[in-house]
Formats: structure tokens, C-alpha cells, sequence
């Protein structure tokens, strides 16, 4: 008999890296192709991030993004892997009332899509959400700093935690550690902070703009690929996907206004 879930990265496994001081990297991931291609490339985690609002689907940003228009995204990045944890977002909307909503998108999401985790972001005033889904057998990951579903309330992508706000934000971290969530995301942060965390914790810190302490590192990956004319200082562009593409756009149309696309090589008799 086929199991599959057993030949994904587990949350055991990612334990085992934090003992071991070994770093890893995530990917965000919205659908099947991608999904494949970093999974060949060895992610060992993929999150389907609610930044396929701004990434994906075409919004200014993650706050309209609802449970319906992820929950196919996470399926199909379930279905394109299979070998990566994935991990989905919960979006905006559909936690923040209590723990009996944040089960239901959980329950939601491990039934309609088959994910292995999910992330919520927030401290303290999540745990109650936390406890419900872990009690459920669903494991969570955290998101502290810039949590980017509070944009409006922080004032912006700004730098969080810096001076006095660098305690609540290890008091938060601790919270989540303590509440069971696997692993915890840490976003725009100075990095002296998220080292210190990173270093407190038992947990593994992923970093996002949070500096080269942190047990793991995410990345947004139409940002690693190049693939958008802009991108935040946090990210690096390994490649220029996006002007790659517009050549070889450019080149097949021509072809084709020119006739030489198809050529003999496409063409049935
Ligand atoms: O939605 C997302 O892509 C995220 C990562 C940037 C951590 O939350």
C-alpha cells in the first residue's frame, strides 16, 4: 500500500535540523508546476503563502485573499510535491475570531487540500487558536514582525521590533513555542533580535528579512526568480526570469506574424 505522507518532510524532521544546527529553506508556492520544480530542487518545505494575493492573484496585497481562493492553490502545490512539507496561510478573516473559525479553516484546508501544516500570523492573542488546531492534530506555524495581513495597523512594511517593541516581540515567540507551534516565521526584523530568538527557541526560526541568524530562510519566489519589476530589499533576484520570458514571448510571436512558427518539426500530416 502507497503512503505518500511519509516521504514528505515532517515537522520531526525540521526538529531534528534545529538540534543538529543545519539550515534549511522555504519557498512560497501558489501552484502545481512550481511546486514540482522546487520539490525536484530539494525545498523541504513549500508555503502557500497568502502572498498569492499580491503574487498570484492580482491583489494590491494579502487582506482579500478568502479561505475559497487559497484552498485550491494549496491542493494544487500538494499535488504538484512530494516530498515537501506544505504548509498553507491562513488568510485574513479566517482565525482572528476564535479558536472554533480557526479550526474550521483547518479542518478545511487538511481536508479539501491535503496540506500537512498551516501558519497563522500573531502572538499571544492567537494561542486560544493555536491550542484548538494542535488539539486537532493540525501542526501550526507562526509569523511575528511584519505580520503583512496588520499592514494598516503597523503603518506600513516597516522594520518591527526595533527598541522597547523587541521584548513583546520575544514574549509573543515564546508564546507560540510554548502554545506547540512547530516552527515560527519572523519577518523584517532586526537581526540581532531574530538571532536572539533564534537562539532562545527550540522551535525553528524561519527569517525573512530578519538576517543571517535564523535557523531557516523563506523567500517569496517570484522575487528568488526575477520574475516581478520590483521586489523588497529583503528578497535577491537570482535570476531575470521575467526578461527571459518577455524574450522568448517576443521570439514566438514573431515567428509566428513572420511564418516561421509552426515550423515542419510542429506540423502533423
Ligand atoms: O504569505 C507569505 O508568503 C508569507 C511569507 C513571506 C513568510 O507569509
Amino acid at each position: 500500500m502507497s503512503n505518500a505522507t511519509t516521504s514528505r518532510t515532517s515537522i520531526a524532521h525540521l526538529a531534528a535540523k534545529k538540534r543538529a544546527g543545519e539550515k534549511w529553506p522555504m519557498l512560497t508556492c501558489y501552484e502545481q508546476i512550481t511546486a514540482g520544480i522546487f520539490d525536484e530542487a530539494g525545498i523541504p518545505v513549500l508555503l502557500v503563502g497568502d502572498s498569492a494575493g499580491n503574487n498570484f492573484l492580482g491583489e494590491e496585497n494579502t487582506i482579500p485573499v478568502t479561505v475559497d481562493e487559497m484552498i485550491p492553490l494549496a491542493r494544487a502545490v500538494v499535488r504538484g510535491s512530494s516530498k515537501a512539507l506544505v504548509v498553507a496561510d491562513f488568510p485574513f478573516g479566517s482565525y482572528e475570531s476564535g479558536p472554533e473559525i480557526a479550526l474550521q479553516t483547518g479542518i478545511r484546508f487538511f481536508k479539501e487540500s491535503k496540506v500537512q501544516a498551516v501558519k497563522l500570523e500573531g502572538g499571544k492573542k492567537v494561542v486560544p487558536q493555536i491550542l484548538a488546531l494542535i488539539a486537532a492534530g493540525i501542526p501550526v506555524m507562526g509569523h511575528l514582525g511584519l505580520t503583512p495581513q496588520s499592514v494598516h495597523a503597523l503603518g506600513g512594511f516597516k522594520v518591527q521590533g526595533r527598541g522597547d517593541d523587541a521584548e513583546r516581540i520575544k514574549a509573543d515567540a515564546r508564546s507560540l513555542q510554548e502554545a506547540g507551534c512547530f516552527a515560527l516565521v519572523l519577518e523584517l526584523v532586526p537581526e540581532e533580535l531574530a538571532t536572539a530568538i533564534s537562539q532562545e527557541l527550540t522551535i525553528p526560526v524561519i527569517g525573512i528579512g530578519a538576517g543571517a541568524g535564523c535557523d531557516a530562510q523563506v523567500l517569496v519566489w517570484t522575487d528568488l526568480m526575477g520574475m516581478t519589476s520590483e521586489r523588497p530589499r529583503l528578497a535577491k533576484a537570482y535570476r531575470d526570469i521575467r526578461s527571459q520570458m518577455i524574450d522568448a514571448t517576443r521570439e514566438w510571436a514573431s515567428d509566428v506574424v513572420t511564418g516561421q512558427f509552426p515550423s515542419e518539426e510542429q506540423t502533423f500530416h
